[in-house]
């Protein structure tokens, strides 16, 4: 079906073609019976795909990024398509809008994007009440990405920390997770705050406020090794629940799309297919550094049963998509849950996590990254 939609979609330019998506998915987000028409045609229900993590229960691995939803407008209705969980925002205190236009560009030759949108949202304190208005009817799971807001410059970094403090007090009633971004590569200097020495200032100003609530960071796949390794022992230090790896990539490296056009799409991040095998090892890392209790969410060219098994077998509890969503259409998340079932039925295994520790006879999280489909 979305095969037939796809050029329709995708004859439209990027930034209206998600518009589009978004308009057409609001009556399955405020019509009930019409969610659970949707959820019993794609919602996949296998107890086998449960996943038990930050004391929450995720009825499958298999969430939306941030990015997709970014004012938490449609979080009943990815739900209802079968997702385990929905990760939305990025909010910033501050409501601002996006980078000027065009800022969202599609290379198709490499089911890749590329966007420098820059957090255009409506402000922590609408997001997190719409959000919170909602909660009790989803079913899954609701992370909440926070931001910062592109007018308070990093120094003083004691502003830049209120800043990402306004932001959490406004989402926790709203959300199960928060997740702090400082790996954007589109508000300038936020990457700045992935350094070990500034990371720890912000990850103890937050967590002097959780107060039990799940607090992750989602990390640049960018960063040199050293650098993974010591924002997860910050990380640990500071006693957060985990590590989502990975944001866009800045790097063009190995791309299919002709080099002219690359240029003249410019800067922001890519994401989809190309980055796959850095996020991959970016996962694996982080679960290397954090042990196996922490929480790794594996993110990055995720677009498919065997590549969100991967990335499962690299040490990610849950995965993550969007560029694919974008590319393979609504069905995405029934076939990667699909695929895992039948994973599950011919390796015998009774749980994800069999699946994921038998195939190679060790515990989660030490295993030699999967390979990914062609
Ligand atoms: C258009 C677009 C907007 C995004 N916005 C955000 C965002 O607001 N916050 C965030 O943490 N990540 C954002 N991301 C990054 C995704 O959450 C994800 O980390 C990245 O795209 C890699 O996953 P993918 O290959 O499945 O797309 C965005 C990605 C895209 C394509």
């Amino acid at each position: 079906m979305y095969a037939l939609l796809r050029p329709l979609f995708f004859s439209l330019d990027p930034a209206r073609a998600h518009a589009v998506a978004m308009s057409s998915l609001a009556p399955v987000e405020h019509v009930a019976p019409l969610r659970a028409i949707v959820r019993s045609a794609f919602a996949v229900r296998d107890p086998r795909l449960e996943v038990r993590k930050m004391g929450l229960v995720f009825p499958n691995p298999i969430g939306v990024a941030a990015g997709f939803d970014k004012n938490g407008e449609r979080a009943l209705a990815l739900e209802a398509l079968g997702f385990g969980h929905v990760e939305l925002g990025t909010v910033t205190a501050e409501a601002q809008g996006p980078n000027p236009p065009p800022n969202l560009f599609r290379l198709p030759a490499d089911k890749a994007l590329v966007n420098r949108l820059g957090f255009p949202n409506e402000g922590a304190k609408v997001v997190g009440e719409r959000v919170r208005a909602r909660k009790a009817s989803a079913g899954v799971p609701i992370g909440l990405s926070i931001g910062k807001s592109r007018s308070v410059p990093l120094e003083p970094l004691d502003g830049a920390l209120a800043d990402y403090v306004a932001s959490f007090e406004a989402v926790r009633g709203a959300a199960d997770f928060v997740v702090v971004n400082v790996s954007s590569p589109n508000t300038k200097d936020l990457r700045a705050l992935q350094a070990a020495d500034v990371a720890k200032h912000l990850f103890t100003e937050l967590m002097t406020r959780a107060a039990g609530l799940p607090l992750l960071v989602k990390i640049a796949p960018d960063l040199a090794d050293d650098a993974v390794d010591a924002i997860c022992v910050e990380a640990d230090r500071a006693g957060l629940a985990g590590v989502v790896a990975t944001n866009t990539t800045i790097s063009r490296a190995g791309l299919a799309t002709s080099a002219d056009d690359i240029e003249r799409i410019g800067a922001g991040g890519l994401s989809g297919q190309p980055l796959f095998p850095r996020a991959l090892a970016v996962v694996k890392r982080a679960r290397q550094r954090l042990g196996p209790s922490a929480c790794v969410i594996g993110v990055g060219g995720v677009h498919g049963a065997e590549s969100a098994l991967a990335m499962l077998r690299a040490g990610a509890d849950l995965v993550q998509v969007y560029t694919s969503f974008v590319y393979e259409g609504p069905m995405l998340p029934r076939t990667i849950a699909r695929g895992l079932s039948k994973e599950m039925d011919a390796e015998g295994a009774k749980a994800l996590v069999d699946l994921v520790a038998t195939t190679h006879g060790v515990s989660h999280g030490v295993h030699p990254a999967a390979s990914a489909e062609a």
